[in-house]
């Protein structure tokens, strides 16, 4: 937890963030998801995926088939091309990507270039692979920042972002907010600078506004304290790996 006076930049934005997080959590309430306003047809896809009984050992022929060459073996990430460790990743989550990225709510060339094969068009098949990555053993080492500003990360990380990722970073238990640990340093700072221009388009702009009023040295310190954090996201307590 925090242990030292909260730096003045985060003091000055504490007031309108609580103001936007209590709308959220008014939202919350009344049974709205957290932040998020889909287009309805990323939400019936979810729903379709999430009502089929999900098969890993199909997912993992698939991913091993179609995914890999760019997520790596068990989807561990290309920390060189900030491609993102999917392991241990919240299933929700997964197919709800999956549903945006492959129509336009969510810009990847990649991505669009991997989803357009007709077999992975299929809902079920989108369980099948987020329920195999979800229980894929995480990835042993993935990549952290220079560990200059953990203590920046850590306090920026808990004033701005753990109202909906958790205090421990764990993403919120119905699955569609991510886990943001055991990820690459690299894509964690990219994604957020992507959130803040909404190449997600269904994102609630409160988010990419707060994500825009972060300093680059707040950014990328948060990055680097949560691509430290350890551990399944469903049960375990996190763990964190040692500053160099
Ligand atoms: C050509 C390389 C490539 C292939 C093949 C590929 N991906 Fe991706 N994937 C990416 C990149 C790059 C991103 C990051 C996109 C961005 O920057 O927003 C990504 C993002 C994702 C995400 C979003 C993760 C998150 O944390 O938000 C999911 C889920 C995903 N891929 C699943 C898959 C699956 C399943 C397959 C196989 C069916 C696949 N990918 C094939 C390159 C690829
Ligand atoms: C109001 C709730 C909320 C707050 C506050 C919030 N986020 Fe998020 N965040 C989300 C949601 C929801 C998503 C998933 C969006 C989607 O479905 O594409 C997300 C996605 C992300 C992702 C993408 C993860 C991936 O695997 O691609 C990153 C990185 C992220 N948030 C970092 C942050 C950071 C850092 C902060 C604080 C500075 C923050 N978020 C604050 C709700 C929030």
């Amino acid at each position: 937890m925090i242990d030292r006076p909260m730096p003045a930049p985060l003091r000055r934005r504490v007031a309108p963030a609580a103001a936007a997080l209590s709308l959220i959590a008014v939202a919350a309430a009344a049974g709205v998801s957290c932040a998020l306003a889909a287009e309805p047809g990323v939400d019936q896809l979810l729903q379709t995926a999430l009502a089929a009984k999900a098969d890993p050992k199909h997912g993992h022929v698939q991913f091993d088939r179609h995914c890999a060459r760019c997520h790596g073996a068990g989807g561990r990430g290309d920390v060189n091309h900030r491609v993102p460790v999917l392991a241990g990743q919240r299933r929700a989550y997964l197919v709800r990507q999956l549903a945006a990225l492959s129509g336009d709510q969510r810009e990847s060339a990649n991505m669009h270039r991997a989803l357009s094969v007709a077999e992975l068009h299929d809902p079920q098949t989108w369980a099948d692979v987020a329920a195999y990555l979800e229980a894929a053993p995480l990835p042993p080492h993935p990549r952290t920042g220079d560990g200059r500003a953990l203590g920046l990360g850590e306090a920026t990380f808990h004033v701005e972002c753990a109202s909906c990722h958790h205090d421990d970073a764990r993403g919120d238990d119905d699955g569609l907010i991510p886990s943001l640990r055991n990820q690459h340093y690299l894509y964690l700072l990219s994604q957020m600078r992507r959130l803040a221009e909404l190449h997600r388009h269904d994102m609630d702009e409160n988010i990419a506004r707060l994500l825009r009023s972060l300093k680059p040295d707040e950014a990328s310190a948060v990055a680097d304290y949560l691509s430290r954090l350890r551990g399944r996201a469903r049960d375990d307590p996190p763990t964190r790996d040692a500053p160099p």
